[in-house]
């Protein structure tokens, strides 16, 4: 990666008590590869029985095609190609949701497959299927500090916080698992102690809590835990590279329901990005056709060759950036724009195929209520993955209202999938107008990136509706009734509005 991410890496060694002295090759800016950084003892004691709940295999789909909608594309997207389609596989661990990761999302949607879909019992998320990815992620929070307890703490909380019933899904197993060691027919081998039971033991966790369940790799040799350890031993080996099929085929049968493919290895090794994420989401399908179980495939080579122009048929998400944070920084808003900014391929996404700012870091230390509504609303307007990045075990009141509120997320997951784009830019008083599923309808993000309070004005013919239009202030609750030709309000300093407008008077 680059010398920024180098830099925070170190800082991130020094947030962990480590420091670049004992830290082998991070002190010298090299690319890292000689380097045997610092043990940095993990200590976890893993205590738990490995077997958990037993997973339920009848838990029932959450998604579903239980929203309907215009067109029922939710359903249909989530019957396409992948899917694998079969009701069995829809009724294990809540499957039927989000199927068509790699398929052509949105077209067809007939056959088993929507029979799939629309088996699920409208789950938690009872939203749509076709959606973006929503879920959490350990590696904001945690680094590669991670083991079953970790993982499980995370999961429980989001039930017990309501995310879960908010529509959140996923949870992300991130760098940190994996040590890069294999046997002699090379399967993957983990450390038992930091998971009891294997890898299958915390999917089926977190399957029995009725949320699917996510794990992560390299598409090079080495990942990124070997070039950047932080927290774990530097992990030679640690990318799936030359066992694509062997490993992807492992994690849909260990349960995993969502992979990212990090691109450390990849980048050091020069790899052609759209060439080796090819291989991978062949081999995704593959294994999926062997299991029936579909994955959510996540690109994450952080813009690096436009993955906006060719990874959108072949997975459900691609990084558009470098990170929003390096563990053990605080959260910035300038990054948070920068990676807003950088995520903006409108025509590349769709419903099922994603722009991905990276994930959030609503509710991490540092940030205000105006920042995390702020940022929170910046991804909505994108229609952008929503994969939190806080610890939800601990999270405040006011962070948990940010991260659930059902308006901001159903303008995130609304059915067309599209992206808001700029509309007017009046030196750094910024519109952006998502359309909306339905008649006339508008997500609005009225941005003021200048340096003092200024009033922004939405004109509605630059939102494509007529003179007369309804406004609503989404995080307020506010309906604001009816404005002729133009909305017009003060937003503070590097903050936003967030407003759905629909063309016609207010009933
Ligand atoms: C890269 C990715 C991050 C995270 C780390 C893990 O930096 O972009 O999202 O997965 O690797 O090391």
């Amino acid at each position: 990666m680059n010398s920024v991410r180098h830099n925070a890496v170190a800082t991130l060694l020094f947030a962990f008590g480590l420091g670049c002295s004992s830290g082998g090759s991070l002190g010298s800016g090299s690319d890292g590869k000689a380097g045997s950084p610092a043990t940095a003892g993990v200590g976890s004691t893993v205590s738990t029985g490995a077997s958990a709940s037993g997973g339920n295999p009848d838990a029932g789909g959450s998604g579903g095609a239980s929203s309907g909608g215009p067109s029922d594309s939710g359903g249909a997207s989530g019957g396409t190609t992948v899917g694998g389609g079969s009701t069995a596989a829809a009724g294990q661990d809540g499957g039927g949701g989000r199927g068509g990761t790699s398929g052509t999302a949105g077209t067809g949607g007939a056959g088993t497959n929507n029979t799939a879909g629309a088996a699920g019992t409208a789950g938690a998320d009872g939203g749509n299927p076709s959606g973006p990815p929503m879920g959490w992620a350990s590696w904001n929070s945690f680094a590669a500090k991670i083991d079953y307890n970790v993982i499980k703490g995370q999961a429980d909380a989001m039930v017990s916080s309501g995310l879960k019933a908010a529509g959140y899904q996923y949870v992300n197993v991130d760098e940190g698992w994996w040590q890069g060691t294999r046997d002699a027919s090379g399967n993957i081998t983990i450390v038992e102690s930091d998971w009891p039971g294997g890898m299958q033991a915390i999917a089926t966790y977190i399957h029995g809590l009725g949320l699917k369940a996510g794990i992560y790799t390299d598409a090079g040799n080495d990942g990124c835990g070997f070039y950047y350890p932080t927290g774990r031993p530097a992990a030679p080996k640690s990318g799936s590279e030359g066992h694509y099929e062997q490993d992807f085929l492992q994690f849909s049968k260990w349960g995993f329901d969502f992979v990212k493919v990090d691109w450390c290895g990849g980048s050091k090794e020069g790899l052609d990005a759209k060439t080796a994420y090819q291989a991978i989401s062949n081999a995704i399908k593959k294994a999926t056709d062997q299991t029936g179980r579909s994955m959510v495939f996540s690109v994450c080579n952080w813009g690096d060759q436009s993955p906006w122009s060719w990874a959108p048929p072949m997975s459900t998400m691609w990084r558009t950036s470098q990170d929003i944070i390096y563990y053990g920084d605080a959260p910035d808003m300038a990054r948070v724009l920068t990676n807003f900014d950088s995520a903006q391929h409108p025509t590349a996404q769709s419903p099922g195929h994603f722009n991905d700012p990276d994930m959030l870091i609503v509710g991490m230390p540092g940030f205000s209520a105006a920042q995390n509504r702020s940022h929170m609303a910046l991804w909505a307007i994108s229609g952008a993955p929503l994969l939190a990045g806080n610890k939800l075990d601990s999270m405040s009141r006011d962070t948990t209202s940010v991260l659930t509120n059902s308006e901001v997320i159903a303008i995130d997951q609304d059915l067309l999938g599209k992206q808001g784009v700029k509309v007017a830019d009046d030196a750094g008083r910024q519109v952006y107008n998502k359309v909306l599923s339905g008649t006339g309808r508008r997500a609005v993000l009225l941005l003021n990136r200048t340096a003092s309070a200024a009033t922004i004005t939405v004109r509605f013919a630059d939102l494509g509706l007529g003179t007369t239009a309804s406004v609503r202030n989404v995080w307020a609750a506010t309906d604001l009734g009816s404005k002729a030709t133009s909305y017009a309000v003060s937003v503070p300093s590097n903050d936003s509005v967030l407003l759905v407008v629909t063309e016609g008077a207010s009933p």
